[in-house]
């Protein structure tokens, strides 16, 4: 076993923590946390280290004096600004004499150029990477579909935001994208952490990584929360014509959840025509998950069953 010093941008969010955790539990490589501020990541007393996004000069000498081999982005990529910062950290990364290989805060959907016909989004993953490419740095862009979390919360432990898409446990309704039965891929963030974890373990990266946690459509989602829950839903279906119009429903989302999107309504429009264009769906580009045999994903239902069904913590 190789032990690596890796760093994790963005290790104070969602994903990010969750990556930091599953590597100090699992104890092999050196794990430092960069963000914005120089704070303690919560759960683990862990001191984050203050980087300066702006500055790519600065942002390489943190690196190469912490001898940093690895990067994991896991900023959030919202704006013009998060995106640049990852930006200039690929730049610090590609310029520094230590780090080899870079993995770039993707975790979603595999954008291509055609995705930005109605997702101009996108254009911020695509940018990242078409750097990568001009690096001497290997890099994989980790894609999943759609984080299973949401799902579970808040009865079964996550650090995600909390939001509220397609699916609403508490008010048992759905509002569910075009006819909701095209399939989508799902992964939990628990998960995604163990395959970046095995990964750094391979000496050779695929551009593409695609992990596969459970593969169903929205309206199977329903199907199985109406036999957990032991009721039927209220369940709305938004049209192709309401997506394209930016029209999808949103439902009032928990406290805590994502701030930085004005454009809610039109963000998850985007999404929803992702899920019935297939798009939202990444088992197409061959998954890697057989490369991992131990881990073993939690699927839909019983994620839906430990939190919702009856026996489901208070
Ligand atoms: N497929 C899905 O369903 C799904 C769902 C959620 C997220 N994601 C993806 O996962 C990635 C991480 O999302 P997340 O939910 O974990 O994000 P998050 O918790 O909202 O934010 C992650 C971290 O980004 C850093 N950050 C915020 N703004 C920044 C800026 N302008 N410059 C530099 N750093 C900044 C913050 O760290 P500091 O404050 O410590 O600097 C924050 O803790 C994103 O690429 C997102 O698109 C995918």
């Amino acid at each position: 076993m190789v032990a690596y010093t890796v760093a994790v941008a963005g290790g104070t969010g969602g994903i990010g923590c969750t990556i930091v955790e599953e590597l100090v539990r699992q104890g092999k490589h050196k794990v430092l946390i960069l963000g914005r501020e120089a704070t303690t990541l919560p759960s683990l007393s862990l001191p984050v280290i203050k980087a300066n996004y702006n500055d790519p000069d600065a942002l390489k000498q943190l690196l190469e004096a912490h001898k940093v081999e690895i990067v994991i982005s896991a900023i959030i990529i919202y704006s013009e600004g998060s995106s640049k910062a990852q930006l200039n950290l690929i730049q610090a990364a590609s310029e520094s004499s230590t780090v080899k290989k870079f993995i770039p805060s993707e975790y979603g959907v595999k954008y291509t150029p055609e995705i930005l016909a109605f997702h101009p989004a996108a254009q911020w993953w695509l940018d990242a990477a078409a750097a990568l490419r001009n690096t001497r740095m290997q890099f994989t862009r980790i894609v999943f579909g759609w984080v299973l979390d949401h799902y579970g919360m808040p009865h079964v432990k996550s650090n995600m935001k909390p939001v509220k898409y397609a699916l609403d446990f508490d008010s048992h309704q759905a509002a569910i994208p075009g006819d909701g039965e095209t399939p989508i891929t799902l992964l939990h963030s628990v998960d995604l952490a163990k395959y970046i974890a095995a990964m750094l373990e391979q000496e050779n990266w695929p551009e593409v990584s695609a992990f596969v946690g459970d593969r169903m459509s929205w309206g199977e989602m329903v199907r199985v929360a109406e036999r957990v829950t032991g009721e039927k839903w209220n369940v709305k279906y938004d049209s192709i014509e309401m997506l394209e119009k930016g029209e999808a429903t949103l439902f009032e989302q928990p406290e805590g959840g994502y701030t930085e999107y004005p454009e809610a309504r039109q963000l998850i429009s985007e999404f929803g025509l992702m899920a019935v264009n297939g798009i939202m769906d990444v088992s197409g580009e061959g998954t890697r998950n057989e490369e991992f045999p131990w881990i073993k994903p939690i699927k839909v239902e019983d994620l839906i069953e430990t939190a919702w069904g009856k026996k489901s913590p208070e």
